[in-house]
């Protein structure tokens, strides 16, 4: 890809990501009582949050739930192209797991396209390197995408500007921690900070 090029779009696309933040701010504000969830329980005000996926992780390997099954998940849904808010949360995880030590083992990281389109499975490669070394970027076909988005109930639409050459998305932006099991223990948003998580996950790999 060339580099320069995609440094221009990341400037012009911040502003976009200003306005977009903004609103995944207010919407997350406004929904502040459902972000923790007590363990054991997939249900944010009754909505089953998770589910089985078939998706292709970064070294071309077609993977479902079961390949990390008996493991606790940190799970997060954005697109390589974000300017902004994708980055800062995948830098959260990357510091929560470093700050959690010994402990961070028990925990695989996840990061899953909502841009399959221009998320390919060498795009994820590149990018999932910069924030930590046990993170796995999942792509797939649209099929597959939509599934995982709708079973995690994941907000993601195409956006195109008209003084863009390229669309970028909006899309909700939540950290999930999931059980060895697959059951929802948190959801982190943007506001929430390494320390609070850190905190978070140790009080609950603690029981
Ligand atoms: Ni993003």
């Amino acid at each position: 890809m060339d580099f320069k090029k995609r440094l221009m779009r990341t400037a012009l696309m911040s502003f976009v990501a200003l306005i977009v933040g903004a609103g995944i701010g207010f919407y997350q504000i406004q929904n502040q009582n459902a972000a923790v969830v007590s363990k054991g329980s997939s249900d944010v005000a009754g909505i089953k949050i998770g589910g089985p996926f078939e998706l292709i992780d970064h070294n071309e390997q077609t993977v479902t739930e079961k390949n990390y099954a008996g493991q606790y998940k940190l799970i997060y849904f954005g697109f390589t192209y974000c300017p902004a808010i994708c980055p800062t949360e995948l830098q959260k995880i990357s510091k929560v797991l470093k700050d959690l030590g010994d402990d961070a083992e028990k925990i695989q990281p996840l990061f899953v396209s909502v841009d399959p389109e221009r998320d390919t499975v060498a795009v994820m490669k590149d990018y999932v390197s910069l924030f930590h070394p046990r993170l796995v970027g999942l792509t797939g076909s649209r099929a597959q995408i939509d599934e995982v988005l709708q079973d995690y109930r994941v907000y993601a639409k195409k956006v195109q500007n008209e003084e863009y050459e390229e669309y970028t998305m909006d899309h909700s932006s939540f950290i999930y921690l999931m059980d060895p099991n697959d059951e929802l223990l948190s959801v982190y948003r943007i506001k929430d900070t390494a320390p609070f998580v850190l905190a978070d996950i140790k009080r609950k790999l603690g029981k």
